[in-house]
């Protein structure tokens, strides 16, 4: 593993010739935010970000704070907010629909939308677990859903990667009868 100091530094280097699209998912908040601004921060808002959560005005107040870019370089350069809500399946395929839509190709997506909570099972009006559906169900189907983005930003030559945040390599053995962990829910989860 790289050192802090030559990550920076690598960082600090990062200058692409084109215009990086990224989608973080969980941008307004922790370590989300942290990536976004990161991101803007290095390439100076010559950079396309969508922050996709549910608190809009969290959103608005990390997006006024970014950088803007310099004039000759604004073209394509864009902070945008997404509501969305994780443990929803049919808001995911629909936000990920609509971002395959709009968006020419993405070569950042970050999954850091999640609750951490000691509490048991909790069904969604879906019939799965809130918190499988943050941890797992929904990083799924995301990355599914904009797979074909992250493929053009690759078929172009340019950056494409998926970053998802969360414990790992905590987990203990995966119960393959159990994958909805109806019945070792504390055993599955807290992991
Ligand atoms: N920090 C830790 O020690 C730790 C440890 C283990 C795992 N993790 C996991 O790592 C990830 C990042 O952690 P963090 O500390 O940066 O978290 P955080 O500060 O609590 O931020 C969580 C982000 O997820 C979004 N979010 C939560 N529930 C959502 C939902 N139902 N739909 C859409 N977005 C939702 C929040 O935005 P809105 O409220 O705007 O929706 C926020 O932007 C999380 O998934 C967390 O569970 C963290």
């Amino acid at each position: 593993m790289p050192t802090l100091a030559a990550a920076k530094t690598s960082n600090a280097g990062y200058c692409p010739s084109y215009l990086p699209v990224a989608v973080i998912f969980g941008g307004t908040s922790g370590i989300g935010q942290a990536i976004t601004q990161t991101l803007a921060e290095y390439l100076k808002g010559r950079v396309h970000i969508v922050i996709v959560a549910r608190n809009k005005v969290a959103a608005d107040n990390i997006i006024a704070s970014l950088p803007k870019p310099a004039d000759s370089e604004a073209a394509g350069s864009k902070y945008e907010f997404m509501a969305c809500d994780v443990t929803l399946m049919k808001g995911v395929h629909a936000a990920c629909r609509e971002l395959s839509e709009r968006l020419p190709k993405i070569n950042f997506l970050v999954l850091s939308a999640g609750v951490f909570a000691f509490t048991g099972r909790e069904e969604t009006e879906e019939g799965i677990d809130k918190k499988m559906a943050s941890r797992y169900y929904s990083r799924w189907a995301i990355i599914n859903g904009l797979l074909p983005s992250l493929r053009k930003a690759k078929e172009a030559g340019e950056d494409a990667s998926v970053l998802s945040i969360l414990g790992a390599g905590m987990g203990p053995e995966v119960d393959l009868k159990d994958l909805g962990l109806k019945k070792g829910y504390l055993r599955g989860i807290a992991g």
